[in-house]
């Protein structure tokens, strides 16, 4: 498994989940204003498990696109070491196959338990979940172990302190990282107080951050009040949800803006991301409030898109900029499309769409010896490559780490083997290295080496790339690049290697 950094949830203040709200556009906000970390809105593990991982070059986001073509999760590099994923999940199995989907684009995985409404209670999920506690740590053991990312849950309290207790300390058993404390019961309304002291309680009875929300109403107004509230509750931490939604720069330890700064930012987001018009005309009125009576609230209710929403603000000039910035892109893209090796970079990981497939590399030398070679000639690290196996299939993909950059190849292989070639024939493609394919012109880089070390009795390659320890050696100043004082090695054919 990858390990991408875990996520500290002390003395944070988070952006709490919001279905509808808490798309990419208001998170990307709320870390502007200083939030540290933000939760999706409740995303359902059976549409969730239904979509593929797509890289979009155009808007360079990460999107989960559902088989009708709609985006479930769009996310993108900014947010990734913040962004907390939350599961509308009542099944383990179904939540680890979520998890792993998304594990490498997210900061952690939380589950929805506090959620009372309908849609969410009626297939065991949300708030259900609260009266089956074996559920609940069969799912959260299941993740806790299965993914490499950290667990949280996001309960509400119980009818008695002792049975809220309880449940946390049974949660904490499971190894979650932190748990979300809504201070409402499960059939309280917004508008009613939220129990400070019983989210007190729970701080006390556990060791893992408490992250207390549900102040938004009457107690958290301005930044300053996220420590009042944390005071207030003993938590390590604060979530906010309304706060937020009425006005995002409530994370801004300067102090409040003006709704209508704060709706412009928003908007240039929503359109820089493509966020589909109707969420962003739904957030937008969240933030107006009951100025939705006003003229630019009757002209952005009639907008239909978001071309119409920015006329709206004033941005159409914004709108024209942004999507000649995109449509330039997507024309390189186009260009690009028809070049097999063309890379694309999803997030710090170089790829390519590259299938190692064996009659092509008819030789002695595979891919990865050739790789192996040139960082040995090169004086750099060997090659360390980490594979992931996906759980559908079973199929295996790659990252091979040289010099400090990462290469992937995009398509999964049938085994561990033939994926690390893979990444290492994107890698050696991208800095113009030769492979050892069929037709490529011979290299005596592999041939040399491999004849010393006969001579030397020692093991063959393949093996000692894999068995034997690796040898450190310093980084050169610009590693990645092949340098021209290395001499023929670097040839962009690969034809001569010495
Ligand atoms: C529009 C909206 C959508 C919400 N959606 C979710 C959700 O998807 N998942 C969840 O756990 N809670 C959800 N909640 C509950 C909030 O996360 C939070 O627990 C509740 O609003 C209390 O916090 P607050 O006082 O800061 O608003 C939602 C709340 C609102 C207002």
């Amino acid at each position: 498994m990858l390990t991408v950094g875990s996520l500290c949830f002390r003395n944070i203040n988070a952006l709490a989940p919001m279905v509808r709200v808490g798309t990419l556009p208001m998170r990307l906000l709320a870390l502007d204003y200083g939030a540290d970390i933000v939760y999706s809105e409740e995303l359902i593990d059976i549409k969730m498990a239904q979509c593929q991982r797509v890289v979009n070059e155009v808007l360079e986001t990460v999107d989960f696109v559902a088989p009708d073509e709609r985006v479930m999760f769009r996310t993108c590099k900014k947010e990734k070491e913040h962004v907390v994923l939350q599961m509308g999940t009542a099944d383990p199995d179904r939540a680890l196959i979520v998890a792993r989907l998304v594990e490498n684009d997210v900061a952690a995985i939380d589950i929805n338990m506090g959620c009372p409404k309908e849609y969410s209670t009626k297939g065991g999920m949300g708030a259900a979940l609260l009266s089956n506690p074996d559920q609940i740590e069969a799912i959260l053991r299941t993740l806790v172990n299965g993914v490499s990312k950290p667990v949280t849950c996001k309960i509400r309290i119980l009818p008695t302190l002792e049975e809220t207790v309880s449940l946390v300390k049974r949660i904490e058993g499971t190894g979650v990282s932190a748990i979300g404390v809504h201070g409402r019961l499960k059939d309280e309304r917004p508008r009613h107080p939220v129990h400070c002291d019983v989210i007190k309680a729970v701080s006390q009875s556990v060791s893992i951050p408490v992250i207390a929300n549900g102040g938004s109403l009457d107690l958290i107004k301005a930044h300053a009040d996220f420590e009042e509230f944390r005071k207030a509750t003993g938590a390590s931490s604060v979530m906010v949800a309304r706060a937020a939604m009425w006005n995002p720069s409530v994370f801004r330890s300067q102090g409040l803006l003006a709704v209508e700064e704060v709706m412009k930012e928003y908007l240039k987001y929503a359109v820089r991301y493509d966020n589909h018009a109707f969420n962003t005309k739904y957030c937008l009125c969240q933030i107006l409030r009951e100025k939705v009576e006003s003229p630019l609230g009757k002209q952005l209710l009639s907008a239909q898109t978001n071309e119409e929403i920015c006329e709206a603000y004033g941005l159409q000039e914004y709108y024209k900029k942004t999507q000649a910035e995109l449509q330039t892109r997507r024309d390189a893209i186009q260009t690009n499309r028809g070049d097999p090796n063309h890379p694309v970079l999803d997030g710090d990981v170089t790829t390519m769409r590259v299938k190692f497939e064996r009659r092509e590399y008819p030789g002695e030398f595979s891919p990865k010896m050739f790789l192996l070679e040139w960082s040995r000639k090169e004086n750099l690290e060997q090659p360390a490559y980490e594979t992931i196996q996906r759980s559908q299939d079973r199929a295996f993909q790659s990252i091979v780490t040289m010099a400090g950059k990462k290469y992937r190849s995009t398509l999964w292989e049938k085994s561990k083997k033939f994926a690390e070639q893979a990444a290492a024939i994107v890698c050696l493609r991208v800095l113009g290295l030769p492979e050892g394919r069929v037709g490529e012109g011979h290299s005596g880089l592999v041939g040399k080496r491999k004849r010393e070390e006969k001579r030397k009795d020692s093991p063959n390659e393949e093996d000692a790339t894999v068995g034997c320890e690796a040898r450190k050696r310093p980084l050169s100043e610009n590693p990645a690049e092949p340098r021209a004082s290395s001499g023929a090695s670097t040839l962009p054919n690969g034809s001569v290697l010495q």
